[in-house]
């Protein structure tokens, strides 16, 4: 099945368009999912999280405060809730809250500023796009462009939404075989920082799946090894029993001073892809037309940070600049 997949993809490195081209376009909207697929990405990254009436829907998060004008909308301002998840206080309107009618009547917008180049002119819709409406968007962009265009979706607090009846596994693996992609060789990857949910999708899928790992913090579950440890040549391993690869934080990959670490290689030993993210605004000097100084200790210029981790070996790569991913594979 991972021959067939490479066929059906690439054999060269993937470029994932990190919630659409979200340094164009408001994330994780069907004009950013486009705009990425008009760049060439392979993939578009929707992050899932679920509605009251249990349909998954493309948010960052499940508190939709900072990504919809929902504050301004007066019929929902007794929506407002306190909550903890996943051991944080939030403040703020959840998607849990509203059914997915309601939520299809909000207008989705970006948090951060966004990048105004070529056709700066903001084109297509800005609402909150369901998982069905990403993959039909997926499935007619690749019978149109005669490229193989997938869908990389990550779980959102599987365990939180399992926790108040939302479960999310069971309901992403009917989407994909509702679309003829639940199975090893389709462009799908799924991926999440719970371990346990992981390991439910692959009782359910041939999906590949992917285990993210950040390099600060630790996961929300105690139980589960710390990314530390899962970094290792033994934790890698132990990943290799149910997931297809790793999304690893850049700065496990190409340390901030430039040094490359065993991650790629360890994860390659261990039979698994290496996905690193996100090649976004926050951590950079941009290139010529980019914002440029949010964070001048960073690492310099993207497209060349991108080029180093090729050089490095990762299989692919998360970033909000597809057309900058792209350019880079192309020229590698
Ligand atoms: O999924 C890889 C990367 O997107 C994880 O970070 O917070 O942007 O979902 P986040
Ligand atoms: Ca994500």
């Amino acid at each position: 099945p991972a021959i067939a997949k490479e066929a059906v993809i690439s054999s060269k490195p993937i470029i994932i368009a990190h919630r659409g081209a979200s340094g164009e376009r408001p994330e994780h909207t069907l004009a950013a999912y486009q705009r990425a697929i008009d760049q060439g990405a392979d993939f578009i990254e929707p992050d899932l999280v679920m509605t009251k009436d249990g349909q998954l829907v493309a948010r960052h998060e499940n508190d939709i405060s900072g990504t919809t004008d929902v504050a301004t909308r007066k019929e929902f301002a007794d929506r407002k809730r306190k909550k903890r998840i996943d051991g944080v206080d939030y403040k703020g309107w959840f998607t849990e809250d509203f059914t997915l009618a309601e939520l299809k009547t909000l207008r989705a917008k970006e948090r951060l500023p966004l990048l105004r180049r070529g056709n700066s002119k903001f084109d297509g819709q800005y609402d909150v796009p369901t998982l069905r409406e990403i993959i039909t968007l997926a499935k007619e962009a690749s019978a149109k462009t005669g490229r193989t265009i997938g869908i990389y979706p990550e779980t959102k607090h599987p365990s939180y939404f399992a926790s108040i009846g939302l479960p999310m596994e069971a309901l992403l693996v009917a989407e994909l075989k509702a679309a003829g992609w639940d199975r090893a060789d389709a462009p799908v990857f799924i991926q999440s920082f719970e371990v346990n949910n992981l390991k439910a999708l692959k009782q359910l899928t041939q999906v590949p799946l992917i285990q993210l790992m950040a390099a600060e913090g630790g996961p929300a579950d105690k139980a589960q090894p710390s990314y530390e440890a899962m970094a290792t040549p033994e934790g890698l391993k132990a990943i290799a029993t149910y997931a297809a690869g790793i999304g690893p934080q850049k700065d496990m990959v190409v340390a901030n001073d430039g040094t490359v670490t065993a991650l790629v290689a360890d994860a390659h030993a261990a039979g698994l892809k290496v996905h690193p993210w996100t090649f976004r605004a926050e951590n950079y000097f941009l290139p010529s037309g980019l914002r440029r100084g949010i964070n001048p200790a960073g690492h310099g210029d993207m497209a060349a940070e991108i080029a180093r981790f090729l050089d490095a070996g990762v299989d692919g790569l998360f970033t909000d600049y597809p057309y900058l991913g792209v350019e880079a594979r192309n020229r590698h």
